[in-house]
């Protein structure tokens, strides 16, 4: 956070508005911070910037090769299948970003005619202005747009989600001398955004997994994600009463583990999550084990995570690449080459980003999660 030449602290208005809250309400939980940084309507992130490609902050999977979303249109082909080739279906996006993902499904997708016209397109996203961009990119599929999952009509549905679970807001438990204490965000005596521990608390125990309780040393941090959680019961709940499938890709870990995995970025390099809220994305791994754990619970039946390299390999990707690159220039197949070995190498994307399906009860083992074996 810059200083002034007379040593007053000079910040954005949302980092005056977030200091605000604090001076009124007292120190805000990690999640109540991510919430204000990303999704505050008129100075958050998200309502302000165009977070994705070279002049973002980062870059995903789909913005790096066209294979990704057609080989997840060829997914959701297969598993309509498997739910009784319902017409019509619902292929449903949670946070689709500049649409890439879904424009290169509903291509794939057309590949089955009989298929491409039963889909109605939802599209689940909060950003005004990437909601814009996504418009003008699928305009022909006429999507309809929501706020929240939860508002998905009745009917059967595939839905899929890349990098959205990991925009959700956490909180971090932080392991005291006693007790776990919540991680929060707080002002320091010259009114600068600080991290700080709560007090120690009993009851926050409860929320740590048992299995980790036991080997937490003071000061270990434990994150956990109350909207992907939650996400999670409601998707369950959908898909045991609507034939269907929920796709999730996300960086993330299973089992359960300690460690702080919250992040900034900006402009595709590591920032200070607090010294400017607004102009850097926040994320954090998603917990996997807690998620299938939260839908086992609802009936549905959740599968993996297989990484997503895996995933991708068994999808069919080196089928795909072979094909686009028979039509393509020498340059375009280098570049085809290079965005596919991102995606699929262990030591790139393939093993850090992680694929977990969500089916309806009774489903046969879907698609690519053949070596996952349900969750029981
Ligand atoms: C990291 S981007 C991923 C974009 C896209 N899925 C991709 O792979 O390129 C996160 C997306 O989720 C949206 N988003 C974040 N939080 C959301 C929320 N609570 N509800 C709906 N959309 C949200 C963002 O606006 C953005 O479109």
């Amino acid at each position: 956070m810059p200083a002034a030449a007379n040593g007053a602290v000079t910040r954005s208005v949302l980092a005056d508005r977030i200091a605000r809250r604090i001076r009124a309400e007292g120190p805000l939980s990690v999640a109540a911070y991510m919430a204000m940084a990303l999704h505050d309507p008129d100075l958050g992130y998200y309502a302000t910037r165009r977070p994705l490609g070279g002049a973002g902050d980062f870059v995903t999977a789909p913005e790096i090769s066209q294979v990704f979303g057609e080989l997840i249109g060829l997914w959701c082909a297969v598993l309509r299948e498997e739910i009784g080739r319902p017409d019509p279906v619902i292929i449903a996006e949670l946070g689709p970003g500049s649409g890439v993902l879904a424009a290169d499904l509903l291509r794939a997708a057309a590949a089955v005619p009989e298929f491409r016209r039963a889909i109605r397109l939802y599209l689940i996203e909060t950003s005004p202005m990437l909601r814009e961009e996504q418009r003008r990119r699928l305009a022909c599929a006429e999507p309809t747009w929501l706020g929240r999952a939860d508002e998905l009509p009745e009917g059967p549905a595939l839905i899929v989600a890349n990098e959205f679970l990991d925009a959700l807001p956490i909180r971090q438990l932080v392991r005291g001398q006693s007790h776990w204490a919540e991680r929060v965000v707080a002002l320091d005596r010259a009114d600068r955004l600080i991290f700080a521990n709560g007090p120690e608390n009993p009851a926050l125990s409860l929320l740590v997994p048992q299995a980790l309780r036991g080997s937490a040393e003071p000061g270990a941090v434990f994150e956990l994600c109350p909207s992907a959680l939650a996400l999670g019961a409601a998707l369950g709940q959908r898909l045991r009463c609507c034939p269907g499938a929920a796709l999730l890709i996300d960086y993330g870990h299973s089992p359960s583990r300690l460690g702080a995995s919250l992040r900034a970025l900006a402009h595709h390099r590591p920032a200070d999550p607090l010294a400017a809220p607004g102009s850097a994305d926040l994320s954090a791994h998603v917990d996997f084990a807690a998620f299938a754990d939260t839908v086992g619970a609802t009936g549905a039946d959740p599968y993996g995570p297989v990484p997503q390299g895996r995933f991708l390999a068994a999808l069919g990707a080196s089928a795909r690449l072979v094909a686009l690159s028979r039509r393509a220039s020498a340059s375009e197949r280098r570049q085809l080459e290079s965005g596919v070995e991102r995606l699929l190498a262990p030591d790139q994307m393939g093993d850090l980003f992680k694929a977990m399906v969500l089916v309806s009860p009774r489903l046969p083992t879907p698609f690519g999660f053949e070596c996952a074996g349900a969750r029981q």
